[in-house]
């Protein structure tokens, strides 16, 4: 059976992961709602509305995880794998996404229950529209753009930071051209997945959506723009992006970077068709954490390819916020390679590199490799002036121009143990006796022949006190330790580099 948006809902219903509502809810309570649920929300009535409405389907990494049926630690690799072995779409006849039609004056987007998200938001917004547009070469673009309520068929649309939309809205414009667009709300995290991926522009995000699915995404064509969308989808706004350049208002929204947002300029959105199935569901994310995780996974899929492409041999990547930490097996000098191969992702702010042994999901254990395998005049990049984040509020992107990008300085640490430091020095302690039967000691022996004991075994060869006490494991403990002063006593115990005790040539006089 074909994975889509209905088949994800119930899937996570099954695994406990949904609630649904049957009672009317205003749409002014839908952010909280949201917001304060520890699961996904299905609101099946809506008051004033023939739309239902879901929200918090990708809360969690455990929800994502879910979606596309991975181990949470295997999310980048899964997305990876779709990426590299795309599966072209299909084009169908028909399609649930237009069992019913708008056009003409009967486009009116205040049918759709947009809830307004956050106390400053400017309007209500769009929060999970796939959106696809046509390249000059015919091949097709999707990625994920928020979309603000404006009035019944015209929204906002945020192209402030650099991407392939952006840059064809421009080319559009310098033409005094519209961008014709389609955006599918109600879509598998399949294809969202994919839209929210950085791939090159001329690839088509919905061939990696069908890597992911196993099989070919279905499209069908759109009714009143020359694109194809996706045929599950459960509502689709057909239109065009106005050759107004950034221009419009556009936000406050409650962004990815869990923070209010700010105006920006950016230009329209003109809808010239809504289409949706018969009962259809609106699906609005609860910011920033349904961002966010659908954000980590692309980018360590993201940093895997680029370690990859740069020859390391990495095990483990684990992205954050506009960070990714990753975990690799390294020659010489390979812990700066990495370095420079993870800055140079537009997504990355602050990148880390640790060695294998590292655990990078465990806080303790990743700081405490920033702790001790770090010296900062060594092993800390610093590079000033790369392509920056709008939503980054320290690049203070509200002093540019309209339309202008800012710049970012960018952080890299290595945290891989420093060449010519011997990897001993890194071991962790582990517990004397762990893992193994102690029985108490009861043998009764006089205190020479501990001595003796002991001495036979220090001699035996450099003995930690652990060997020592586990040859004499059926001597009472404190019998040994008073026989152990005894030894010392008499000998000038000698110790080698890693600590074992050695006995010199004779006893120390008495
Ligand atoms: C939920 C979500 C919302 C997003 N919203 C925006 C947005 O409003 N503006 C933007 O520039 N990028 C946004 N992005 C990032 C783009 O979708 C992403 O950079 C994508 O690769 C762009 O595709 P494109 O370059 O092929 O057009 C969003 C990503 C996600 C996951």
């Amino acid at each position: 059976m074909k994975a889509t948006f209905r088949t994800w809902l119930r899937d996570l219903e099954e695994a406990g992961e949904l609630r649904r509502i049957s009672e009317p809810v205003d749409p002014r309570a839908i952010s909280a709602l949201m917001a304060e649920s520890p699961q996904a929300v299905l609101v099946a009535r809506v008051a004033g509305y023939n739309v239902a409405h879901v929200g918090g389907l990708l809360k969690t990494r455990r929800r994502v995880a879910l979606g596309l049926g991975v181990a949470e630690r295997e999310l980048g690799r899964r997305l990876l794998e779709g990426l590299e072995h795309p599966i072209p779409p299909r084009l169908v006849a028909d399609s649930p996404a237009q069992e019913v039609v708008h056009t003409g004056d009967e486009v009116d987007l205040t049918m759709l229950p947009i809830p307004l998200l956050h106390t400053r938001d400017g309007g209500p917004y769009l929060t999970s529209g796939v959106v696809v547009a046509r390249n000059p070469d015919g091949s097709r673009n999707a990625g994920m753009y928020r979309l603000m309520y404006r009035s019944p068929r015209e929204t906002g649309i945020d192209l402030a930071s650099h991407s392939d939309l952006r840059a064809l809205a421009r080319e559009a414009f310098d033409v005094g051209r519209p961008l014709p667009i389609a955006v599918a709300l109600g879509v598998h995290l399949n294809e969202m997945m994919a839209a929210g991926y950085p791939l090159p522009r001329g690839v088509d995000e919905f061939g990696m959506a069908g890597g992911l699915h196993g099989e070919p995404l279905e499209l069908v064509r759109a009714l009143t723009v020359d694109l194809e969308v996706p045929a599950e989808a459960e509502i689709i706004l057909e239109g065009e992006i106005v050759p107004v350049g950034w221009t419009h208002d556009e936000g406050p929204f409650g962004d990815a970077y869990w923070l209010m947002g700010d105006v920006k300029w950016n230009p329209v959105f003109r809808v010239t068709a809504i289409t949706h199935r018969r009962d259809p569901i609106l699906y609005t994310m609860n910011m920033p954490w349904e961002n966010v995780w659908l954000g980590r996974p692309a980018l360590e899929a993201m940093a895997w390819k680029a370690l990859r492409d740069a020859r390391i041999d990495v095990r483990a990547v684990k992205a954050g916020w506009s960070s990714v930490v990753a975990a690799i097996r390294k020659a010489a000098g390979e812990g700066k390679n990495a370095l420079l191969a993870l800055l140079a992702l537009g997504a990355v702010k602050l990148a880390v590199v640790t060695d294998d042994d590292v655990d990078i999901y465990d806080q303790e254990e990743l700081e405490w490799a920033l702790a001790y395998r770090v010296q900062a005049d060594r092993d800390v990049l610093v590079v000033g002036g790369a392509r920056g984040k709008h939503l980054d509020p320290s690049t203070r992107a509200w002093e540019l121009p309209k339309g202008a990008l800012p710049m970012t300085a960018k952080l890299g640490i290595d945290a891989t143990v420093p060449e010519g430091i011997p990897a001993s020095k890194y071991e962790h302690q582990r517990y004397a006796f762990r893992g193994r039967r102690v029985d108490p000691a009861t043998a009764t022996t006089d205190l020479p022949t501990v001595v003796r004991r002991i001495e036979e075994c220090v001699r035996g060869g450099p003995r930690f006190f652990l060997e020592i006490l586990e040859a004499l494991e059926d001597v009472p403990y404190r019998d040994v330790l008073r026989a152990w002063g005894e030894v010392r006593r008499r000998w000038a115990l000698r110790r080698d580099r890693e600590g074992r005790y050695l006995l010199p040539g004779s006893p120390a006089e008495p």
